[in-house]
């Protein structure tokens, strides 16, 4: 039986569309309370995962495939193989901040973000210093509360920041969802992994 990890939350229903019109699954993974979800039929079986806990389930083998955001697999640092882009969950990573908020890299600006690491190289990249504290979500409010000028958050319609006053400054990085897959199961199950990532690639 092939283990694939999806993420729980809004990519899950891009990632349902895709695996319908592959033929893949014939009912939708939904979202209910049950996390493992199981189509004997198929041999497949889907863990439904928090989007940072799905390279941790690839890398440990547990799930022989992930389906991960680029921003999850850039801030987990793990070796892991990337075997496709899914051209869905299409995002940005950015620096924002208040409007006319001038950033001043002298007085170490604090930057509020859930991806510590990922920020820290891009400052680094850029010799600037700055002080990272790191949340675990609604990171907009940060500057809203005055806890930090500026968040390095991922930026989708754009919403959330135009509802709490806030301005993308720069794009850090494009964004979107990858199969990764776990090395032994890789070659093990190579024929399923194939016929899982080749039925993806006919409908994307
Ligand atoms: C993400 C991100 C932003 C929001 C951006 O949060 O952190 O808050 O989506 O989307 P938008 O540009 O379409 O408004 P998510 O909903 O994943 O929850 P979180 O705040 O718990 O991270």
């Amino acid at each position: 039986m092939l283990s694939i990890a999806v993420p729980k939350g809004r990519v899950l229903e891009e990632v349902n569309e895709l695996l319908l019109k592959s033929g893949l699954i014939d009912e939708e993974i939904n979202e209910d309370r049950k996390l493992i979800i199981e189509y004997p039929e198929k041999q497949m079986k889907f863990i439904l995962a928090k989007p940072m806990d799905v390279p941790v389930y690839v890398k440990y083998g547990v799930a022989d495939i992930g389906v991960a955001g680029k921003d999850v697999l850039l801030e987990v640092e793990e070796k892991l193989l990337e075997l496709m882009d899914l051209g869905i969950g299409h995002c940005r990573l950015s620096l924002c901040g208040r409007a006319n908020a001038e950033i001043d890299f002298g007085k170490m600006p604090k930057i509020a973000t859930k991806y510590p690491k990922t920020a820290g190289r891009y400052f680094r990249s850029k010799g600037q210093q700055v002080e990272i504290i790191k949340l675990n979500g609604s990171i907009e409010i940060a500057p809203v509360l005055g806890l930090t000028d500026f968040i390095v958050d991922i930026v989708s319609t754009g919403r959330t920041l135009k509802e709490n006053d806030l301005f993308e400054i720069e794009q850090i990085e494009d964004i979107s969802s990858r199969i990764i897959v776990n090395e032994a199961s890789f070659y093990l199950k190579n024929e399923e992994i194939n016929h899982f990532v080749n039925s993806l690639k006919v409908v994307i």
